[in-house]
């Protein structure tokens, strides 16, 4: 018993933790100001200000059996999202989130130094998740205008290479890349390609027509920002049919998607015309507000295909003014990593009309203060 305990006594996290994970960022969201702002506007995560379709509301007020697991292989969840873009069930892949998904994919396709190749600025969970994995993330910079490289990634490609990832339309920077563009990327790679279209209810484009004409296309989506259900954690892929038996080996039991999630999803998708309308509302509200922006003296909002907005501010860099509206109450993003070029920006989701006026009074007099 004596020699158990003194053997628990020499346990070394240090030894036991894969270096990998020690050295890897913490994911987490900007700190708070000490202050405490009675009035509180987020307009960091790019989630919906409008919530859920009512229909999603009523379906978890109804559900019945939390004590039961749901279906095992997310079989009905699978289909009701292949139903909404348009593709098979049986090519649907689910998630807690589509961060989830891109796990899974690690999960398929990674041994350690393989490479995946992503364009930054783009969304922030690629390196560190594919790196957590053990691949070598590559980077092929956005061009000028943040335009996709094509052949750079087409060029970066070499036989360890497993993934390219697309965002698109591209999360920070807000712009859809051009068709062509994109679909030069693909038929130039011999690896899969992934294409995560986050927001591709603003933008209008889907890539499923791309994915049906390439076999090494996967979409990937989220019912988070279109549909309101970021709460739910909710996200899913569309991947080449000889990709799935083998994703199905690696796709958590239940997709690990809860039952009030999947249910939330399956209701929220039989009211498309509710979430729709809201998508419309936000993408005028969007134009709004970029619209108001570009009144604000050197303040440049950036073209954007989805639910936020890049502006560029006319100071070197935009972090004090981006802590100073936290201490405001509102909450937007900054993206302070050098070699990203967007030091002199910040990025704001689109709230409710309400919200964006506050936001841009608030900017207006932040501006104020340091001009
Ligand atoms: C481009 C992009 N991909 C994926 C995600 C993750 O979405 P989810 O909430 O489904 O994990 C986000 C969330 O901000 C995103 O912007």
């Amino acid at each position: 018993m004596i020699q158990v305990a003194a053997r628990g006594a020499a346990f070394d996290v240090e030894k036991a933790v894969r270096p990998v994970v020690r050295a890897a960022p913490v994911y987490a969201r900007e700190a708070e100001s000490p202050e405490r702002p009675a009035r509180v506007v987020r307009l960091d995560w790019n989630e919906s200000p409008y919530g859920p379709s009512p229909k999603a509301r009523a379906a978890l007020a109804d559900l019945d059996a939390m004590h039961r697991y749901p279906e095992i292989d997310a079989r009905t969840l699978r289909d009701a999202l292949g139903r909404y873009v348009g593709a098979a069930g049986e090519r649907v892949v689910v998630g807690a989130g589509l961060d989830d998904v891109l796990n899974t994919l690690a999960m398929l396709l990674i041994e350690p130094g393989d490479r995946v190749v992503i364009s930054e600025p783009t969304f922030g969970l690629y390196r560190p998740l594919f790196a957590l994995h053990g691949a070598e993330v590559v980077d092929v910079p956005l061009l000028p205008g943040f335009a996709l490289d094509a052949d750079g990634v087409a060029a970066a490609i070499d036989g360890r290479t497993k993934l390219a990832i697309i965002c698109n339309p591209n999360n920070p920077t807000g712009n859809l890349f051009d068709a062509a563009t994109v679909e030069r990327a693909v038929a130039g790679a011999n690896c899969l390609v992934a294409i995560d279209e986050a927001y591709a209810e603003f933008a209008g484009v889907a890539h499923l027509p791309l994915a049906e004409r390439y076999p090494n296309v996967a979409v990937l989506r989220t019912m988070s920002k279109f549909a309101g259900l970021a709460g739910m954690r909710v996200g899913y892929g569309v991947f080449p049919e000889a990709l799935m038996p083998y994703l199905l080996r690696v796709m958590p039991a239940f997709g690990n998607v809860g039952a009030g999630s999947a249910a939330a999803t399956i209701a929220s998708l039989d009211d498309l015309p509710y979430l729709n309308a809201n998508v419309a509302r936000i993408v005028a509200d969007r134009d709004a507000l970029a619209n108001a922006l570009a009144e604000l003296p050197g303040v440049e909002p950036l073209p954007s295909a989805t639910n936020f907005l890049l502006v560029r501010l006319p100071v070197a860099d935009a972090a004090p003014i981006v802590g100073r509206l936290g201490a405001r109450g509102v909450h937007v993003r900054h993206f302070s990593r050098p070699d990203l070029g967007l030091a002199d920006c910040l990025r704001v989701s689109v709230g409710t009309p309400e919200e964006n006026g506050i936001f841009l009074s608030e900017l207006d007099t932040v501006l104020g203060s340091v001009a």
